[in-house]
């Protein structure tokens, strides 16, 4: 017999499947339309390195190796967080981290939230842990999730399903406020994180998707202590837009359109958090290619993350095109030193750099003078 009222049991139900199904829409979302920033650029573009042309370097010797949160890297590079919780996530996954254990990058995970809510979308997550032992694997979860309320215990849930090395939690107010079921009441928010960062084993990133960190924010992410901060600055995947095309009202539709490219370029949130943070800094949002990876590094960020060419490269059948796209990345990052006479990331991170337009202004009204990275 049908109850004219919903259950305890059915409303979980209900928000589970609603969770599970959203993850699966962006994807879908992320495969069919065009969600890249549109008039906002990362600011890289308006960075150069200067070029060498007289070396004594030999191409091959060149170190790209790094150490994040205790693990080896061989190129700084990590797949920032995207999915899990349903079985199309599953395979993504599978693919993923198998490219991720044969090329050792690190690896982020998407919002954990659905297998918390749901233990049999655990799997879609282990998987990674069981694929790449050894790898860095970082966790996820949204800060909308602490702020209603996360226990200390699930946060540890988190850690367990992936034997995590360190867990981001995501700041996207943008998101969430485009999102039809989005999480928009963010009171106390700080000192509920403090509380969860206080108490955890691993250490704790801070992390966008895709609007960036001010100056206000990094000093915040210093004082709640984090341990890293993923940038994730505009000019990539805008999910104002992700959200704008799922939503079902005029409001929130035209609205994500309204915002689509809001928020701080990545080269300029991630100058500023080397400035202002201390402690890992992952420079992302819009990372495209090695020569991306090498100017961000040169910034003074300390590994690069990159999200959507990943999606992209799995088709979903097959860890190979991953790996192809990782090689890429790090031949083109090899050039970057190659090409300025660096023959480790420590001399690719005080190679001369000019730097013009946009991003040269900005950094002049935060009392930076792009000149400094030009005569270093
Ligand atoms: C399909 C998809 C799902 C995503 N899901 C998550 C998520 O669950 N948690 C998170 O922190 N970021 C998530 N992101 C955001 C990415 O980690 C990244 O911050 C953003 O896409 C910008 O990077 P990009 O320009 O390289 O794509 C997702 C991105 C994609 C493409």
């Amino acid at each position: 017999m049908e109850v004219p009222y919903k259950t305890s049991i059915q409303e979980q139900e209900e928000k589970d499947l609603v969770t599970s199904n959203r993850k699966l829409a962006h994807l879908q979302i992320c495969l069919e339309n065009d969600v890249q920033a549109r008039s906002v650029k990362t600011g890289l573009n308006d960075i150069s390195f200067v070029h060498k042309a007289i070396t004594d370097l030999n191409l091959t010797d060149i170190d790209l190796s790094v150490e994040i949160f205790k693990k080896k890297l061989d190129i700084p590079l990590i797949i920032s967080g995207m999915t899990g919780g349903h079985n199309f996530a599953s395979k993504l996954n599978y693919y993923l981290s198998e490219a991720v254990d044969e090329t050792k990058i690190g690896m982020g995970v998407g919002s954990q939230r659905a297998a918390l809510e749901d233990s049999n979308l655990r799997e879609s997550f282990e998987i990674v842990r069981k694929n790449a032992p050894n790898s860095l694997i970082i966790g996820n979860i949204g800060s909308g999730q602490i702020a209603l309320g996360l226990s200390k215990e699930e946060f540890e849930e988190i850690i367990d399903m992936i034997e995590a090395n360190a867990v981001a939690i995501h700041f996207n107010p943008l998101q969430e406020a485009i999102q039809i079921e989005g999480d928009t009441n963010l009171s106390n928010l700080h000192s509920k994180i403090s509380n969860i960062i206080k108490n955890t084993r691993t250490p704790v990133i801070a992390k966008e998707v895709g609007s960036g960190f001010s100056l206000s924010d990094i000093n915040d992410i210093q004082n709640m202590k984090f341990s890293g901060i993923d940038i994730q600055g505009v000019g990539g995947t805008s999910w104002a837009g992700v959200e704008s095309i799922r939503a079902n009202s005029s409001i929130l539709k035209r609205t994500g359109e309204v915002f689509w490219d809001w928020g701080i370029p990545t080269a300029l949130s991630t100058v500023l958090a080397t400035r202002y943070f201390k402690g890992v800094i992952i420079g992302s949002g819009g990372v495209r290619n090695g020569l991306d990876v090498g100017k961000l590094l040169a910034l003074g960020a300390d590994v690069a993350g990159m999200a959507i060419p990943f999606l992209f490269a799995t088709q979903f059948n097959s860890s190979e095109p991953v790996v192809q796209l990782v090689r890429e990345i790090e031949y083109q990052l090899r050039l970057c030193c190659f090409l300025t006479g660096s023959k480790n990331l420590g001399e690719l991170k005080k190679a001369p750099l000019l730097i013009t337009g946009k991003t040269a202004e900005n950094l002049r009204l935060y009392g930076i003078d792009p000149k400094e990275f030009l005569n270093r």
